[in-house]
């Protein structure tokens, strides 16, 4: 890196997966089509009510500063159904309101910890932990899932043999991003003592929380001992289909809440005024628009998985949250023969414009891995271009067959 910018930029990570936008671009460009699996973003607009909302509070004037932590109706609104929908009371000194759930991570890491503290995150996850670890001074400690054909499960020993004397957090992403696992509440339970334990402050990642096929979503704060030691990072983006709003916000302990609101006035004063407004009517009106959402995922979902299953030597499973897909394609990478998933992901994009990320973009891979896997976000995409793009693959891949010679 240039000797003219400050040296902890050196530990800042990004997320890589903008470069498979940028490579799925110029593919674009040159005349060709993509399937774009790659976006973590939504082609959903978000619900009329919600726009309106926005509309009325920025004709009402509710357009200058306000205070760092948020408006207390917002911060009310929020205790009121995360409290709710968890099991568990929150009042508006728990909550600060945030320009997306995203921020939470940074503020959460700059509150807690300090240099040289480690810090338990999932990997593959969510590139920001791990980015956020090292620009600020920590100890990254990665933990990873066990796929097991039915799903995933943390690798508890994993997480066992990293914990040191200097651990001080554990980054917990339920409904998870890139794998799409989910915890049974037998694993839920195995944190929260491990957390308890430790003594250990937890970061609960609930950006997915309410995109939920079937079954119940359920909070690691509604386990005893953890409210306590608990930050939830709260996000409007996937539930509201409301990623380009920036609406967010932290929710825990008030001492915590409080450390985050003064990095709230050294970083961006406030979150945009009328947005918040946006952010009541998302809890508190019809959550037709929020089910709708859901509904058009759901049948994004059954289609992608029904397409792969048809393909030779893809091992999926079919999560019950999340927007994405995380198949096992360690035989068709072989069968293709390159050196890299990388390389695989190129060869596949220019062979068929089906583009997508692979494991490399959630984290530095670990060491002893052998099995290759591939992410499918579905929340960009819509039916008849899944059928299409998954085709492609099939034949594409299905071509790469080795010649049996007999
Ligand atoms: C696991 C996870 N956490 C947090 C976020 C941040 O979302 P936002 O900042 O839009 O709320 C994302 C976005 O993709 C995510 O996948």
């Amino acid at each position: 890196m240039d000797k003219m910018f400050a040296t902890r930029l050196r530990y800042l990570g990004t997320e890589t997966a903008f470069a498979v936008s940028d490579s799925a671009a110029e593919f674009k460009a040159k005349g060709n089509k993509v399937y774009p699996f790659h976006l973590g973003d939504m082609d959903i607009r978000t619900p009329l009510n919600i726009i309106e909302a926005a509309h009325r509070a920025m004709k009402d004037g509710k357009t200058g500063y306000v205070p760092a932590v948020g408006i207390l109706p917002l911060r009310e609104t929020i205790a009121e159904y995360v409290g709710l929908e968890r099991g568990v009371q929150f009042g508006h000194e728990n909550v600060a309101i945030q320009p997306g759930g995203k921020p939470v991570i940074g503020k959460f890491i700059q509150a807690l910890m300090n240099p040289g503290d480690g810090v338990l995150y999932p990997n593959p996850g969510y590139p920001i932990y791990e980015s956020q670890i090292n620009y600020h001074g920590g100890r990254a400690l990665p933990y990873g899932y066990i796929s097991s054909g039915e799903g995933f499960k943390i690798d508890r020993e994993q997480v066992e043999s990293s914990i040191d004397t200097n651990t001080k957090i554990f980054i917990y992403n339920n409904y998870q991003n890139p794998i799409g696992a989910e915890s049974d509440i037998e694993e839920m339970e195995w944190i929260a003592d491990f957390t308890l334990r430790h003594n250990l402050w937890v970061l609960s990642d609930e950006a997915y929380f309410k995109i939920r096929y079937s079954g119940k979503s359920k909070s690691i704060v509604s386990f005893p001992g953890l409210r306590e030691r608990t930050v939830i990072l709260y996000s409007f983006s996937k539930t509201y289909a409301m990623t380009g709003w920036r609406l967010g916000a932290a929710v825990g302990p008030k001492k915590i809440v409080e450390i985050i609101a003064k990095l709230n006035v050294n970083q961006e004063s406030c979150t945009n005024h009328f947005i918040q407004y946006a952010g009541i009517e998302a809890l508190r009106g019809n959550q037709r628009g929020a089910e709708e959402i859901v509904d058009t995922l759901q049948e994004r979902r059954d289609v992608l998985v029904e397409e792969l299953k048809k393909i030779d030597g893809v091992v999926i499973s079919k999560p019950n949250t999340t927007f994405y897909l995380f198949p096992d394609i360690t035989d068709v990478y072989h069968r293709i023969g390159v050196k890299s998933l990388e390389e695989f992901r190129i060869k596949t994009l220019e062979s068929t414009g089906v583009s997508f990320c692979t494991r490399e973009h959630f984290g530095t891979p670990l060491t002893g891995e052998t099995q290759k896997f591939i992410r499918f976000a579905y929340s960009g995409i819509s039916v008849e271009e899944i059928r299409e793009g998954i085709g492609r693959l099939k034949d594409y891949w299905a071509i790469m067959k080795p010649v049996v010679t007999i």
